[in-house]
């Protein structure tokens, strides 16, 4: 599948090796444009290509990975959404430390900013330098938390970052799940990995039951 990211840093590209190693290819964008993406397309190799951010956000799934201070300018700058999931990799740090949201979430910020779109906190809660690692060692695999408001949606997220070797953890809304992996609150910045195979478990959220599957 083709996967755009919004941003071409280090989270973008570091995505980008891991879903390119699982047969994705990545529409890369950038705040400078695209003509300042070929360097990068040209060292990631075919399944690399360079767009607009216009073009990138067309893509069914697609990776925000921009700072926090130019979350809101990168997605006002595009067009309406129509379903495509957004996987949301972004800390809101500002210069005096984690933002606070009180009871709401910076996802859930985010989904107000995209309307249409369907927004899945993934990444975020990682350093790069782990995320970048085999995340499989032995029987045990990375833990990759994941939070969203639509669950068919984190669903196909679970499944990508399964694809790439981790263990997804279902953590609930954005509200919820994305509060508990946000920057600074209890699940950030550790390395956790589980035994693996283990079962998919959708917590309660958003009014619908909790579920597991095998
Ligand atoms: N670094 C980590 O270990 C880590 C881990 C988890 C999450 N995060 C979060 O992930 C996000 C990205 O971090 P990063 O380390 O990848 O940052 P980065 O290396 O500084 O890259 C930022 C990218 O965002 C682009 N950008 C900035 N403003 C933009 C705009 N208005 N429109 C479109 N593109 C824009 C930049 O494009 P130009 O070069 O053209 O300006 C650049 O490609 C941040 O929110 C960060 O908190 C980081």
């Amino acid at each position: 599948m083709k996967i755009g990211t919004l941003g071409a840093g280090l989270v973008a590209q570091s995505f980008a090796l891991k879903a390119m190693a699982a047969g994705h290819e990545i529409v890369f964008s950038n705040r400078r444009g695209p003509e300042t993406l070929t360097g990068l397309v040209g060292e990631f190799g075919p399944q690399a290509h360079a767009a607009t951010l216009e073009e990138a956000a067309r893509q069914e799934i697609v990776l925000l990975a921009v700072p926090w201070a130019n979350v809101e300018d990168t997605l006002n700058s595009l067009p309406a959404w129509h379903g495509q999931i957004l996987i949301d990799a972004t800390n809101a740090l500002t210069e005096g430390g984690a933002e606070d949201f009180g009871q709401d979430s910076s996802s859930e910020m985010i989904a107000r900013l995209a309307p249409g779109a369907r927004v899945v906190k993934a990444m975020n809660a990682m350093f790069m330098e782990n995320f970048r690692k085999d995340p499989v060692i032995g029987d045990l695999r990375r833990a990759m938390f994941i939070s969203g408001n639509d669950r068919s949606a984190a669903s196909d997220v679970a499944d990508l970052f399964e694809d790439l070797g981790f263990a997804p953890v279902l953590l609930g809304s954005l509200a919820r799940g994305g509060r508990m992996q946000a920057v600074g609150a209890t699940l950030a910045g550790h390395d956790l990995f589980l035994p693996w195979p283990a079962p998919r478990s959708f917590p309660a959220f958003n009014g619908e039951p909790a579920e597991e599957t095998a």
